[in-house]
């Protein structure tokens, strides 16, 4: 995962992480990003307020909640990183993707924690069971190649047009936005490539 973050230090860029704890990656994120960086941290855990000092605020609410999300995405600017190492259920993933997602700026980057939670009964993961985090996340692996179907299965869609890759480590997902509007005009069919 190397790199990822780096060109993001020193920057004044805004990042959220979902789960706070006692705090300690907050703290990691400021000193890693800097003085001019503006970490914020979302929890359902009152006491996780208490972490809060310069540079460094917490939102209490749940990221499965979408009524608090959307009110956090009137209070707070668009992201540079969203960070999800919350609660780690399938529908507290999925919800805080479908509402954040958007959230992020253009070339933002979205990163999942603890994927493993997609296989383990207990969270309601299980290998290939409709509905965990993992199997809905391999549809971006579609929607980001959406331009290059030709029997119009696939559509393009924001996550086209606004993804320039995904990356699958041990437990983490990495999406990276970048806008591609050039995709519109591979999926009209006016270019192809050569010996396709
Ligand atoms: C693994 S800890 C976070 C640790 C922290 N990111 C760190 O590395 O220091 C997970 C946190 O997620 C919080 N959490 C659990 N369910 C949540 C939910 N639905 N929405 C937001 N936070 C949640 C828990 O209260 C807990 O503080």
């Amino acid at each position: 995962m190397n790199g990822i973050f780096i060109r993001f230090r020193k920057k004044p860029i805004t990042l959220l992480e979902i789960g706070v704890g006692f705090g300690g990656s907050l703290q990691m994120w400021k000193s890693y990003f800097g003085k001019k960086a503006r970490i914020i941290g979302i929890d359902i855990e009152p006491i996780c307020k208490s972490v809060e000092e310069k540079q460094i605020e917490v939102y209490i609410g749940s990221e499965s909640d979408k009524t608090f999300l959307k009110d956090l995405k009137n209070k707070i600017p668009l992201l540079d990183i969203l960070i999800d190492d919350g609660g780690h259920f399938m529908d507290q993933q999925i919800t805080g993707f479908e509402e954040m997602f958007g959230h992020i700026k253009e070339n933002g980057v979205y990163l999942i924690e603890d994927l493993c939670t997609s296989y383990w009964d207990e969270f309601n993961g299980g290998y290939k069971k409709p509905g965990t985090f993992i199997e809905y996340s391999k549809n971006f692996i579609d929607n980001l190649n959406a331009n290059h179907s030709r029997e119009g299965h696939l559509i393009v869609n924001e996550f086209t047009k606004s993804v320039n890759s995904i990356h699958y480590y041990d437990n983490v997902l990495v999406i990276e936005k970048g806008r591609r509007e050039q995709t519109e005009i591979l999926f009209s069919g006016t270019i192809r490539y050569p010996g396709y």
